[in-house]
């Protein structure tokens, strides 16, 4: 289960799990046409369209995956950029539904349905560790994200259940490209260790070495794959 896998990394991770051998459901909001695109893509994926902001959303997205889980990778995630200063009870309720709430109750119903030795992988930022402007939300609700994935992997550690977060840095995708003008992504370069903007395949081989058997004496930690952005 991937949510967020018809655009950008969740669609990358969907591609590498699809091609080591797993049969992926994948969740979206509202671009059907990349959702379909992907379906005809690769052979046996499921896309589930539903508004992760609505309570109701675990139920539908759930639906096709029957009595067995293996891996859920919480991807989806909103970033409307806004000061402080212009904030409303709105976006907030909004933002934390989307990126905090919805992976808390997704982890809890994944819970009743992997498999011992299952994983959860959870996407947070780098901006946890590296705050900018107009982004209280966004960084708060990943904050939340973390502290769930910690407290996760103590109470589902018994089964051999591994929980843990990966803080991708600037990614090329439709989010980072709405979020920051080019001068900003030309200076993030600049500062990378590795010298580039991220692929999302870069961030998709990390989801899938923790969803891999090589990846099972890690849990309750903090990937950060950030190219040498955050050291
Ligand atoms: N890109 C970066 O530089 C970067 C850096 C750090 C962390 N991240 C994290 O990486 C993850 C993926 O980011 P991205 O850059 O790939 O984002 P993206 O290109 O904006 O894609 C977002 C995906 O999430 C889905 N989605 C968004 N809101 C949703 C909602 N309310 N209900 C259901 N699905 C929803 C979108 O569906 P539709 O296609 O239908 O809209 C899309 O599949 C996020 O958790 C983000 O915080 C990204």
């Amino acid at each position: 289960m991937v949510t967020g896998g018809s655009r950008g990394i969740g669609r990358a991770i969907v591609r590498r799990l699809a091609a080591d051998g797993a049969r992926v459901v994948f969740g979206y909001r509202q671009d059907r046409a990349a959702a379909e695109a992907l379906t005809r893509e690769l052979d046996g994926v499921v896309a589930v369209q539903a508004d992760l902001a609505d309570p109701g959303s675990v139920d539908a997205l759930f639906a096709p995956v029957g009595d067995g889980l293996d891996i859920l990778v919480n991807n989806a995630a909103v970033n409307p950029p806004c000061p402080i200063s212009e904030l409303t009870a709105a976006d907030f309720d909004r933002v934390m539904a989307v990126n905090a709430r919805f992976p808390l109750l997704a982890m809890q119903r994944a819970a009743t349905l992997l498999r011992d030795g299952g994983r959860i992988i959870n996407i947070s930022t780098l901006n946890t560790a590296m705050p900018a402007p107009g982004i209280a939300l966004y960084a708060a609700s990943k904050a939340a994200l973390e502290q769930f994935t910690a407290v996760a992997s103590r109470e589902f550690g018994g089964r051999g259940i591994t929980v843990n977060t990966v803080s991708p840095g600037a990614t090329d995708t439709d989010l980072l490209r709405a979020t920051n003008p080019p001068e900003v992504l030309e200076q993030t370069t600049s500062f990378t260790a590795l010298g580039r903007i991220g692929e999302p395949a870069d961030i998709a081989a990390v989801v899938a070495f923790l969803a891999g058997p090589d990846a099972g004496w890690i849990t309750g930690q903090n990937l950060r794959a950030t190219g040498g952005l955050l050291i």
